[in-house]
């Protein structure tokens, strides 16, 4: 009886804890981000650590869980903005083609700049940034992006490096790419849009600079030895590698937490150490975002 009474006592502040838990989710969430009240699963608890399921995090910032990103760090980094809209707050980049939006984002005009509203369920560096993603996407960095698309994410990271910034938007689809061309590059300077398969690094051509970061999202199997493969091509020693992680086109039978740590070991058998693993829950929910950097043997 007295064993009954204690579960019954320890079931109650289980519930308790968990309940006060997603209200507090609920509520930093809709603060910041208010537009995604009805996508967020509110049993999604908040964890310490972006990984799944671990208690620490592996490198870089600890404890940095999804909507406990410093806002007044997120203003002070350049390109990236945190402003208001309808009463809410998004995240949002200025517009570099004026009165040009490429996905049916809002455009909102504030103190003489056209700002994009940026939406981390359409971009998952939007997403990744939100959860706490400490990268330096500065005005002139040289990127290579692998699986380009119809240009979401590149058209906001054009947006922040600027004219003098380059972006080498690899897709191997020519019927995407022909969207990509026409709506987004031909309106920007800084995209040079290469029609190509990202698993022949050597057949691109037109990369002409030293690449600072490269960003890898094509939701292939072999996406880590890909990205592996441009980066010994293309990447600087010391520069960045963004890796996007589909865990269910990897393997859909492996557990998600395994198939990221397989993922990772490759990398750093790659000369790749990991800076940040950001799982992109509730935003995308098989997706994790690596953020590694690349110190080769021997530089180059
Ligand atoms: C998940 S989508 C990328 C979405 C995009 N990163 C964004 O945020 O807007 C993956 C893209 O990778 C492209 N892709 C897949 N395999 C590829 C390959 N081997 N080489 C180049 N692009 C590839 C696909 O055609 C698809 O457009």
């Amino acid at each position: 009886m007295l064993t009954f009474i204690v579960i019954l006592l320890w079931k109650r502040i289980l519930l308790r804890v968990s309940i006060k838990e997603s209200k507090l989710f609920k509520r930093v969430v809709h603060e910041q981000f208010p537009i995604m009240k009805h996508e967020i699963d509110c049993r999604v608890v908040i964890r310490k650590n972006n990984i799944p399921g671990k208690e620490t995090e592996t490198t870089g910032q600890k404890g940095k869980a999804a909507t406990r990103r410093d806002r007044t760090n997120l203003e002070k980094e350049k390109g990236i903005n945190l402003i208001w809209s309808d009463n809410r707050q998004h995240l949002a980049t200025v517009n570099l083609a004026r009165g040009n939006s490429v996905y049916g984002e809002k455009l909102v005009l504030k103190e003489g700049s056209e700002f994009r509203l940026w939406d981390p369920f359409r971009s998952k560096l939007a997403a990744a940034i939100i959860k706490g993603l400490n990268v330096k996407l500065l005005p002139r960095s040289k990127i290579l992006y692998l699986g380009a698309s119809t240009g979401t994410t590149v058209s906001h990271i054009s947006d922040i490096v600027g004219n003098s910034g380059q972006i080498f938007a690899i897709e191997s689809s020519s019927r995407v790419a022909r969207e990509l061309i026409f709506n987004v590059s031909s309106k920007r300077q800084n995209i040079t849009p290469i029609i190509a398969d990202a698993r022949k690094p050597r057949e691109y051509f037109s990369i002409f600079d030293i690449i600072d970061i490269v960003y890898c999202d094509i939701a292939q199997p072999d996406q880590t030895v890909i990205a592996v493969e441009n980066c010994v091509v293309y990447l600087k020693a010391g520069g960045i590698l963004l890796l996007v992680i589909k865990t269910r086109s990897i393997d859909v039978t492996m557990d998600p937490r395994k198939v990221v740590k397989q993922e990772i070991r490759k990398l750093e058998q790659n000369s790749f150490s990991i800076l940040q693993t950001l799982c992109l829950n509730p935003f995308d929910k098989d997706h994790t975002m690596v953020h590694a950097i690349y110190n080769p043997k021997s530089s180059k």
